[in-house]
């Protein structure tokens, strides 16, 4: 079972106080998101990326404990979409690897064109020639206190001729 809660709208800021605020957001996040899409996170290390995701894939019915994959490029995850179908969620972390080149070569880039997946990609911005060009982007910042965050997204979707997205 997904949990209702209301969606974020396309662009949006967040300031949430607490890890829990911030995975709550998370719950919020998953509820605007559609198979097939894909979430870019920036932020520097312990921003809340992860936190991020684990109140994502819980939005996306992932029942399963997710962890950070810093030592992994790529975990997947059992979900479910907004009918109760099979979604698989797929979370990234690209902190230790080198290039966009290096992913496509491991055949990473294609979980992103999966259409019953969802991906969640931790640090989207060191290789961003490799994102679709329709994502949602999501920055996360520390506060000024220790449990205080700044969260901005945006939903950029690309410009499509015939079905096919155009530069
Ligand atoms: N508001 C907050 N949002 C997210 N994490 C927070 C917040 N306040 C404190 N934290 C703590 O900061 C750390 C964030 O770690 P993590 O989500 O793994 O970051 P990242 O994946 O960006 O490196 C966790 O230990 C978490 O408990
Ligand atoms: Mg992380």
């Amino acid at each position: 079972m997904t949990v209702a809660v209301e969606p974020v709208s396309a662009v949006g800021e967040f300031h949430p106080a607490s890890a829990s605020d911030t995975a709550r957001l998370g719950l919020r996040l998953a509820a605007a998101l559609k198979p097939g899409h894909l979430v870019a996170l920036s932020g520097d290390l312990g921003a809340g990326k992860t936190c991020l995701i684990q109140g994502i894939a819980e939005g996306l019915g992932v029942t399963d404990i997710v962890n950070s994959p810093t030592f992994v490029l790529l975990n997947l995850y059992a979900g479910e979409d907004a009918t109760g179908g099979e979604l698989t969620v797929y979370h990234f972390d690209l902190y230790r690897l080198g290039s966009g080149e290096e992913l496509e070569d491991i055949g990473g880039i294609e979980f992103f064109a999966d259409p019953h997946g969802v991906s969640l990609v931790e640090w989207a911005d060191r290789m961003p020639e490799v994102l679709p060009e329709s994502r949602w982007e999501v920055c996360l910042e520390h506060g000024t206190t220790a449990d205080e965050r700044l969260i901005r997204w945006r939903h950029l979707v690309a410009k499509k001729v015939h079905g096919r997205e155009i530069a």
